[in-house]
């Protein structure tokens, strides 16, 4: 049962059924050509379901020929219409030839074949296959790929397809042709194709077991000396799921071209992996410390895809988390061995706590295994990759790590060559263990955000400790009846006498209560330690408790939760009190007073304890969110610390060596602290002005001077303006590092960012065709500029509905992702709530708009 929604085809979780057909071999022939590329496929089909015509996937394809083994089709055997192919009267048995013509250089959606810049390059997760040639187009429909690939041999010296390279010659017309074959059946969506000119960089891998694997990083010319950083990451996530999964790479050649459009962060086609620019290049001169985290971080989610995701892949995409959430698990994994684990973890919170509690409190909010989709492109979510992650985590959680790998281990054996899902892999992970895992499959089926209320109740002429639990799920726009879920709530009690205990609660009912006995001393209660699930904590624990965890704890995560509650509490306060609580306590100030003057051995924790939540973090607290009070007070409390901890600010940052730069945990960690101590001093110092030149002028490094910039944000704009006209003089000849400026410049909180986003438009680099170029100027204002974004008039607003309106016709499924901000217009007050409405309500009347804008838009005005 399909659903008709204003025209608009909706599908179901429930309605699967397993395909008619199913293709065991598929031969693809791509003439290459900017207009007019023809694709001819030849099928090897087999009937699963007797009596059912064969239809197949197809969209923006020209059909010029097919044939039934070997003899044309006539016309009256078969039906063509913008969705799909459909061929009567099959044989059980049969080989079916089909021949399209498409055009890459009109492809702006990036999805299919398109041709950008000089390169081909292909998209086909989800749904993308269909704008290449008709076929069931669908992840539980896998096959045998044999592709070759014809283009002119001067301009293409790399013609690129999955698998092996089976041959390449140059024919007599000049046309290089070469034949590639992936031995590895896979779904469609799986498929890549690049042809271009290139940098290449080689070089090897020897697995455990002594098999070698080529290694080939495909570049932008002129870009070769900024590969290397992602070719080393790669083979550290070679090893790391070696040794931690006893997982092995199965190829002998592993590919990974870097485009510079592109929709995503990068793609994990079977040997093939197509990356954003963004994530592969990197110099010390142009990228920041963040930019080389993120390129190893995501390195190494596409390759433990090859497992999670390839090797065993989704049998539908409503089981979508099953290959993302699982494999963005294992790369937080990768990433807290390689770098500061507690630094990614505290990112991971704050993602979630932002963004995730958004979306679930939102009108597109779902379970990390949705129900009934319109775009599945509108469904790569932080819900179902990181609140995913957070399942994963909280299952490794409860079953320990060694019955978890077993588990895991068990999934992909059993699995292996087959779409799974979901309870698949739940039931692999408890017949490995023989734990019942029913009420914590809830998770997959469950949206929202639970909220844990806590109470502790410490009785000395007993010596007992009581922990009182309360789990609530409220409703959210998809679902009303919530049940109780299992979570796992780790705690640590902090004796007066420095002792400490870990304990881990498994909470199943929606009230529970345990009971410690021999406690002797009352100890201080860290709740939900390293963040043990994906909740809304509520806690009567008091500000001095607080304070005395972020200095105690022995989880740097949990110490730097202490100070978020902290100052969440403190904002809180001011805002139902009078303004005059907005002193703030001398405890506070000692205790950062202390970090300055001895930051410790952990320099980028001690960062982190040293930063105020951010505006997305304190909004998520409110019903309706106080826009400008939260600003205001943020502001204020910023101002005073600069002032009260001038001198110890100042210190700090003074001691800080300027090394050459060197991406390595300890020198990012004072890059880290210094940019804090920045953040601060812009406030009050006196010779502010001079600092952040200083600093502009000397530094050797990306993320020293972005530090300089973002904290010049804070100074009056004139400051904010030279520097950015230098920045921008420097780089105008680099689309990345220009993005970086495009982001800064949106994100500036003076009204003067309106004129200025209209003057980066005329860049000579900016483009609405570049996914990269529109989300670092839109995305940056919609997301990391409140104070502008929600501004009173609705300006902001505006700005946002028009930039999306032009885009639907270019790239709906970017287009859509810029929508998100204006999804939650109920969480403000009513003037604001009118002017986000009618935004939403322009874009609804765009003619023609997309499937993508649709759903979102039309879930959010009903
Ligand atoms: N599967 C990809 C990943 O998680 C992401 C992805 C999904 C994607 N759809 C895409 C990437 C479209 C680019 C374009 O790594
Ligand atoms: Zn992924």
């Amino acid at each position: 049962m399909t659903e008709q929604h204003n025209n608009r085809l909706v599908k179901f979780r429930q309605d699967y059924q397993p395909p008619a057909f199913s293709i065991s071999c598929v031969k693809l022939c791509f003439e290459l050509e900017p207009n007019t590329t023809t694709v001819t496929s030849v099928m090897q089909m087999t009937r699963q379901h007797a009596d059912v015509p064969l239809i197949l996937d197809g969209q923006h394809l020209t059909l010029l020929s097919i044939a039934l083994n070997g003899d044309p089709l006539l016309a009256d055997a078969y039906q063509v219409d913008a969705h799909c192919l459909t061929v009567f009267s099959l044989p059980d048995q049969f080989e079916l030839t089909i021949v399209t013509q498409l055009s890459p250089q009109s492809n702006t959606a990036l999805e299919g074949l398109y041709l950008a810049g000089d390169t081909y390059c292909t998209q086909c997760e989800a749904e993308g296959f269909r704008r290449i040639s008709y076929f069931l187009d669908r992840p539980d429909v896998l096959a045998e790929y044999y592709v070759t690939i014809i283009a002119p041999a001067q301009r293409y010296p790399f013609l690129l397809s999955n698998g092996n390279k089976l041959s390449e010659h140059v024919d007599s017309a000049g046309n290089r042709v070469v034949q590639w074959h992936d031995p590895f059946p896979k779904p469609s969506y799986l498929f890549a194709l690049v042809a271009g000119d290139f940098a290449k960089l080689s070089d090897q891998y020897i697995t455990q077991s002594g098999r070698e694997v080529s290694l080939e990083l495909f570049v932008e010319k002129g870009a070769a000396n900024k590969g290397d950083f992602a070719l080393q990451a790669l083979k550290r996530a070679m090893n790391w799921d070696e040794q931690r999964f006893n997982l092995e790479y199965d190829l002998d050649v592993y590919m990974v071209v870097a485009v510079d459009f592109f929709n995503m962060g990068a793609m994990e086609n079977k040997g093939l992996n197509v990356f954003n620019s963004k994530y592969v290049l990197a110099d010390p001169s142009s990228a920041t410390d963040r930019d080389y985290f993120n390129i190893e971080s995501i390195i190494g989610h596409e390759y433990f895809h090859n497992w999670t995701g390839n090797r065993v892949t989704c049998r539908d995409w409503f089981q979508l988390s099953l290959k993302e959430g699982l494999t963005v698990f294992r790369d937080q994994e990768f990433s807290a061995d390689m770098a500061s684990a507690t630094l990614c973890r505290i990112d991971a919170v704050k993602l979630i706590r932002t963004a995730q509690f958004a979306e679930d409190a939102s009108p597109m909010s779902h379970p990390i295994r949705p129900e009934q989709v319109i775009e599945m492109n509108n469904f790569y979510t932080v819900t179902v990759y990181d609140k995913g992650a957070e399942v994963i985590r909280m299952l490794q959680t409860c079953l320990g790590k060694t019955d978890f790998a077993r588990g895991l281990a068990l999934y992909l054996q059993r699995h292996d060559g087959q779409a799974a899902t979901c309870d698949d892999f739940l039931q692999a992970m408890q017949d490995v263990t023989g734990q019942n895992l029913t009420q914590f499959g809830l998770w997959y089926s469950q949206s929202g955000t639970p909220e844990l209320t806590v109470s502790q109740h410490y009785d000395a002429s007993s010596a007992t400790l009581r922990l009182n639990l309360v789990q609530i799920t409220p409703a959210t726009a998809d679902q009303s009846e919530k049940q109780p879920l299992l979570i796992p709530v780790k705690i640590e009690l902090l004796f007066p006498n420095a002792t400490v205990q870990q304990h881990l609660l498994l909470l199943t009912d929606a009230e529970q209560q345990f009971v410690f006995d021999n406690v002797t001393q009352q100890p201080v209660v860290v709740w939900l330690e390293h963040f043990s699930a994906p909740v809304k904590l509520i806690n009567n624990v008091d500000d001095d408790s607080l304070l005395f965890i972020a200095r105690h704890a022995t989880d740097g995560v949990a110490r730097w939760d202490a100070m978020q509650q902290f100052w969440s509490r403190k904002v809180a306060h001011c805002l139902s009190a009078s303004q005059s609580d907005a002193v703030l306590p001398d405890a506070v100030l000692q205790l950062m007073r202390h970090w300055l003057t001895q930051p410790g051995d952990d320099l980028a924790l001690t960062a982190e304890l040293l930063t105020l939540p951010d505006f997305d973090t304190l909004a998520e607290q409110y019903q309706q969110i106080p826009v400008n009070q939260l600003i205001d007070i943020l502001r204020q409390f910023k101002q005073q610390i600069s002032v009260k901890l001038a001198q110890p600010l100042r210190q700090c940052y003074d001691v800080l060596p300027f090394q050459p730069y060197s991406y390595n945990q300890q020198a990012s960690a004072v890059r880290r602290l210094r940019a804090v101590c920045l953040s601060y001093l812009v406030f009050s110092s006196v010779d502010a002005t001079n600092v952040l030149t200083s600093q502009y002028q000397h530094a050797d490094n990306m993320t020293d001077v972005i530090a300089v910039l973002t904290a010049s944000q804070q100074l009056d704009s004139d400051i904010f303006q030279n520097l950015v006209n230098d920045f921008a003089d420097r780089w105008q000849h680099d689309a990345l590092v220009m993005d970086k400026c495009f982001a800064l410049v949106a994100s500036n909180p003076h009204p003067q960012v309106f004129a200025a986003i209209e003057t980066m438009q005329q860049h000579p680099l900016f483009s609405w065709n570049n996914p990269n170029r529109v989300r670092a100027l839109l995305s940056a204002f919609s997301q990391r500029n409140p104070a502008q974004f929600h501004r009173a008039d609705g300006k902001g607003y505006q700005l946002l509905a028009n930039s999306i309106i032009k885009l639907d016709a270019i790239n709906a499924q970017v287009a859509a992702r810029l929508v998100t901000p204006l999804l939650s217009w109920r969480r403000f007050e009513p003037k604001r709530q009118q002017l986000m409405r009618s935004a939403l309500q322009q874009i609804a009347k765009i003619k023609g708009i997309s499937n993508d804008v649709y759903e979102k838009v039309s879930r959010s005005l009903n």
